[in-house]
């Protein structure tokens, strides 16, 4: 492990490695948006991901299911244009890669092309290999999801911890293996035991990004909205909240309202 943090000027998915060789833990968040992408990217966090979780905190929907090709890439063209330093790593949508491997191979295309994201990220294991080698041989670098697949929500039923058992979790060693093998530049895993998650990114070259997956792994991943505290219905064990915005921001609002209502604002100073 070296003991000098190297200096990145931009964040590629070769840095990722290095940063694993080097014992270098990688930070990443999610932002869907210019103004939140520039203050994540300002902070130096080493990945944005453009995560298909848009679907939820930006629309509102219950599921990741709904969001469609144009609306990840209408989030990561905003993202993109403020990002400097990050890595930033674009979610394909459901519907969006698992039929076929030319169409997957075409959405990626689209994601690279329009929005100018940097890779892009596909949920599954061995069942979607032949569309992440047509993505790959491409020359698109693909960031891997296994674990808690959000967009598979109606086949598991539960947003519980996955891979508890020793079928699914010797499932999920073969699967992070054959996504290693195939060329996947990193995977994250999400929502599984501390242990197996350290376990797989112990026995992968690539790094492993965990949400929910314990420290033993070789990076941390949170959704933006719930680690600042705008969204406050959403409590997992693993969500550090570092600010409590929906409360500060309800502050600042109902003190706006009465400002106005009261007529102390505007002031003298500001109006023209
Ligand atoms: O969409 C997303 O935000 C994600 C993260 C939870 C990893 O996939």
């Amino acid at each position: 492990m070296s003991s000098t943090k190297k200096q990145y000027k931009r964040v590629t998915t070769n840095s990722l490695i290095e940063m694993k060789k080097n014992g270098e833990k990688i930070s990443m968040l999610t932002a869907y948006d210019y103004t939140m992408a520039k203050i994540v990217d300002a902070a130096n966090i080493d990945v944005i991901l453009v995560g298909d979780s848009a679907s939820n905190v930006m629309a509102g929907h219950e599921t990741t299911l709904p969001i469609t090709l144009d609306q990840m890439i209408y989030h990561a063209s905003s993202v993109v244009r403020a990002s400097q330093r990050s890595l930033v790593v674009v979610d394909l949508p459901f519907g969006s890669y698992q039929s076929d491997p030319k169409i997957a191979l075409r959405s990626a295309i689209r994601i690279m092309k329009e929005s100018g994201g940097h890779a892009v990220k596909l949920e599954g294991g061995k069942e979607i290999k032949d569309s992440i080698k047509k993505i790959l041989g491409a020359g698109i670098p693909v960031m891997g999801h296994l674990g808690l697949t959000p967009q598979s929500i109606y086949k598991f039923g539960t947003y519980t911890v996955r891979a508890k058992a020793e079928a699914e979790a010797k499932k999920l060693i073969e699967d992070a293996k054959s996504l290693e093998k195939l060329g996947c530049f990193s995977i994250v895993l999400e929502k599984v035991p501390a242990e197996l998650a350290a376990q797989v990114a112990c026995e992968l070259q690539i790094p492993v990004i965990g949400i929910g997956a314990g420290a033993g792994v070789d990076g941390q991943v949170l959704v933006t909205h719930d680690m600042v505290g705008m969204t406050h219905e959403f409590h997992p064990r693993f969500l550090r909240r570092y600010l409590n915005l929906f409360e500060d921001m309800s502050n600042a609002f109902q003190q706006y309202s009465k400002d106005v209502k009261s007529q102390n604002f505007p002031n003298n100073q500001e109006q023209y």
